[in-house]
């Protein structure tokens, strides 16, 4: 009797250990996306787009949770905790990987690219497509680029030239290049967190800030400031990352399923981000809260010539052959 409820308990036992096990082989691999922008921009619809295609065609095998707004971390932070496997996928601007890659800030390089569709071409290139793994060494993938758009300029007056920026605060991501750029201008840059963005132009902490028409609207910032101005200077680009761990971990017959759905999701966050750049402009004319100051050519060639001589200051660190690439794209 007693060996009869052994033998039970121990079968019980058995039987709910393989459940378990199998209910764990069955679990599906769950993507936490973690990032600091609104829902309503490139980078927010396109993280709502890849959740909903997972759904639909992994539906069961993989699940996308979407954190936005700097909810779960911050754009300095999210690197670092995706290594330690706290989240699996961020889009972080190109800008915040200079801890990772100095390459990647050929993309801060101001007055480099004329327009996106010129940033496209160089991304799609050779070299462009040799930038995405300059991050591998450090455990990440580059699953792909996403764009925001060109950063304009906002302070508390016009800047038609750069003396207009002397001495004032800009806040900027974390980049050598974008500090070396206002340094150019005899600006200070200070380098800050986007969620904070806002707080310190609202309490004058800084004087000024750049970023593009989609984050100017939705965060607000063209309230806070009284003129945005249409320098066109930089660009405001993206890196789809994951770790390469959690990227080996997910099954191979799953793995090319999941890259496609990645891929259409930028392609369509992409075609988000050059409407908002135009209707986001639109809406921050609309609102009569601030001024959007145009600048003329000859103008905007100060700006150029005061801020070019950035590029031979990064050019060892970056390679004048990727220098080179990028600006014929423009051609
Ligand atoms: C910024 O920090 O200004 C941007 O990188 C925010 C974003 O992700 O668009």
């Amino acid at each position: 009797m007693f060996r009869k409820i052994t033998t039970l308990v121990a079968t019980a036992a058995l039987s709910a250990m393989l459940m378990t096990g199998s209910a764990l082989a069955n679990d599906p691999i769950k993507i936490k996306f973690a990032h600091v922008v609104a829902e309503n921009t490139p980078k927010g619809q396109m993280a709502i787009k890849f959740k909903e295609m997972v759904a639909e065609r992994l539906g069961g095998k993989v699940v996308v949770e979407v954190f936005p707004s700097s909810q779960l971390f911050g754009d300095n932070k999210v690197l670092e905790v995706m290594l330690l496997g706290d989240v699996q996928m961020a889009a972080p601007a190109l800008s915040k990987f200079d801890r990772y890659t100095h390459q990647l800030q050929i993309f801060d390089l101001p007055f480099l690219f004329k327009d996106m569709a010129a940033v496209e071409k160089f991304q799609k290139s050779d070299k462009g497509q040799e930038l995405l793994k300059t991050i591998e060494k450090k455990g990440l993938i580059g699953l792909g680029y996403l764009h925001n758009g060109l950063k304009q300029m906002s302070a508390n007056k016009p800047l038609r030239v750069p003396a207009d920026a002397k001495g004032l605060k800009f806040r900027i991501m974390t980049s050598d290049v974008l500090a070396a750029q206002f340094q150019a201008i005899d600006a200070v840059p200070l380098k800050k967190p986007f969620s904070e963005v806002f707080t310190l132009l609202q309490t004058k902490a800084i004087d000024g800030q750049e970023n593009t028409y989609s984050n100017n609207f939705s965060q607000k910032f063209f309230e806070i400031q009284s003129h945005i101005t249409e320098t066109n200077h930089g660009l405001l680009d993206y890196m789809v990352v994951t770790s390469k761990e959690f990227w080996m971990s997910v099954p191979e017959d799953i793995r090319p399923e999941l890259k496609a759905i990645i891929d259409e999701a930028i392609v369509y966050g992409n075609k988000v981000a050059l409407e908002k750049d135009l209707e986001d402009k639109q809406q921050i004319i609309d609102s009569k809260r601030t001024t959007i100051v145009e600048i003329s050519e000859a103008d905007r060639a100060l700006w150029v010539e005061a801020m070019k001589p950035v590029w031979a200051k990064f050019e060892k660190e970056i390679g004048k052959d990727m220098i080179d690439a990028a600006y014929q794209s423009n051609m």
